[in-house]
């Protein structure tokens, strides 16, 4: 098993001030190797949180949350490090990609912190990775030269550059017409196909978590077999 999630809690302080806010209350979830899964749930049901938990951006009050065989509730300082930069990949709405460096450079940016690992081996691989997506012919333009579509697909080529196990995507396609939508979900499950890589996509399109091989529902707190 590759994520195992047992009894998760989280609650944020209001912003306004006011008590704070149970959002995830006793959440189960686990993932196979490879396997792909869609989140739906309303807008502040608490799947960004979710995510950025299991990316081990943010942190849980309490439950266990185990990926790739570490408790993430353990990990400290380089071994976290590693774990956000190597085991996962994260896909974001917006792309955040650096506006200054060129297509290659934005997905060799991972590696540029990694230690013990074959410098040219992951620029063939970044090469790989951009011509596969379609994108051998952007290597040297910068962001802003690209179509909202295609930098979606340089930052999947950069959340996989360094052969992570799990793909996290949080509504990778929501900001893109249906067309670039359409392409960008097949572009995950090729990923998926390709590389082995688990994949977890929260989304409000029912159409791409129809492609999924599970899809769940966050609601009241917890992750419920969607209907
Ligand atoms: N840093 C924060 N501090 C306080 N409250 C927060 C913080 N981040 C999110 N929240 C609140 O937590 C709840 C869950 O937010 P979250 O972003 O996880 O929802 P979501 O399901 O991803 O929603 P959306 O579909 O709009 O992206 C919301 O009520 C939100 O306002
Ligand atoms: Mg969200």
């Amino acid at each position: 098993m590759l994520v195992d999630v047992q009894n998760l809690h989280k609650s944020l302080l209001s912003p306004l001030g006011g008590p704070s806010v149970d959002i995830l209350r006793g959440l189960d979830f686990t993932l196979e190797e490879a396997a792909t899964v869609a989140v739906l749930g309303p807008s502040g049901s608490g799947k960004s949180t979710f995510l950025n938990i299991l990316g081990a951006l943010d942190h849980s009050d309490s439950g266990l949350v185990r990926v790739a065989g570490l408790d993430l509730s353990q990990l400290k300082n380089r071994a976290l490090s590693e774990y956000r930069n190597q085991t996962v990949g994260f896909v974001f709405q917006m792309h955040h990609l650096l506006p200054q460096c060129s297509v290659l450079e934005n997905v060799l940016a991972p590696s540029l912190v990694t230690r013990g690992r074959d410098r040219s081996q992951i620029e063939a691989r970044a090469r790989e990775l951009l011509d596969s997506l379609g994108l051998a012919h952007r290597l040297a333009h910068r962001p802003g030269e690209l179509s909202g579509g295609e930098r979606q697909r340089v930052a999947v080529a950069r959340a996989m550059v360094l052969s992570p196990k799990l793909l996290l995507a949080d509504e990778p396609t929501g900001a893109l017409d249906r067309a670039a939508a359409a392409n960008l979900g097949e572009i995950l499950l090729q990923m998926n196909r390709k590389y082995q890589v688990a994949l977890l996509v929260v989304t409000h399109s029912r159409e791409l978590a129809s492609q999924m091989q599970r899809v769940l529902e966050l609601k009241d707190g917890k992750l419920l077999q969607a209907s």
